[in-house]
């Protein structure tokens, strides 16, 4: 599955670009959401997710990179945010707030920095729909795939399995044709795609079909 991340779009044409993505069979919308604080940059806010929410028929997956992410989850989910994906950075306890988002409906997805050891994800697996691997420190578009993740990947992999099996397993950061067959090989189901998909020479419609048929590609070997 491909999740466009919308912050490599041009914002002028965002619903046309988005419509795009649909038509080449991506599966959900990436919305990142920087706060200047846990990471060093700003982007967008609740009103982006209510902007696109008529215009496609894809889920909207919310990815809070904030120091107080309980602060605006319902803010996302009245806006018609469908999953939002936390970081366990900031979270002394993640569980109430997952429990939290899964009470408001939406689906709860819980990220790791490539700092973050594996195997804080363990008890919490139970209690989340995606896990979140992240491939590059977040804060940024465009920056190169970390070389160490798809033994991060294959390790929650291999958690997934244990504890939770239909839990989700997504990549987020310099994942494009040369990066996503190594995910999809070691586990990844999920792929996040900003640079590739929106800066593509061939489009973003085109780069989503070439994405998937590459990692589909990867899984068969
Ligand atoms: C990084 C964000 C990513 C980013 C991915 O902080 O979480 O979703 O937009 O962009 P690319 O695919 O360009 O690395
Ligand atoms: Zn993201």
């Amino acid at each position: 599955m491909i999740a466009p991340s919308i912050l490599a779009a041009d914002f002028s044409r965002l619903g046309q670009l988005v419509l795009e993505t649909e038509a080449g069979g991506a599966n959900r919308v990436h919305v990142d959401v920087m706060d200047g604080h846990f990471v060093p940059n700003l982007s967008m806010g609740p009103v982006v997710v209510k902007g696109l929410r008529p215009i496609t028929r894809l889920p909207l997956e919310v990815h809070l990179m904030v120091m107080e992410p309980a602060k605006f989850v319902e803010s996302f989910v009245k806006a018609g945010a469908d999953s939002l994906i936390v970081h366990y950075e900031v979270l002394p306890d993640p569980k109430p707030l997952l429990r939290e988002i899964r009470k408001l409906n939406c689906k709860a997805g819980l990220a790791i920095n490539p700092g973050t050891p594996t195997e804080v994800l363990e008890p919490l697996i139970g209690l989340i729909d995606l896990a979140l691997c992240m491939t590059v420190w977040p804060g940024f578009g465009g920056q190169a795939f970390l070389a160490e993740s798809p033994a991060r990947i294959a390790e929650i992999r291999a958690l997934i399995e244990r504890f939770n099996p239909t839990c989700e397993l997504e990549v987020d950061g310099g994942v494009d044709l040369k990066t996503i067959g190594q995910c999809a090989s070691n586990g990844a189901n999920v792929f996040v795609a900003g640079t590739s998909v929106f800066g593509s020479p061939n489009g973003p419609r085109a780069a989503v079909g070439e994405l998937t048929a590459m990692a589909l590609e990867a899984t068969k070997k």
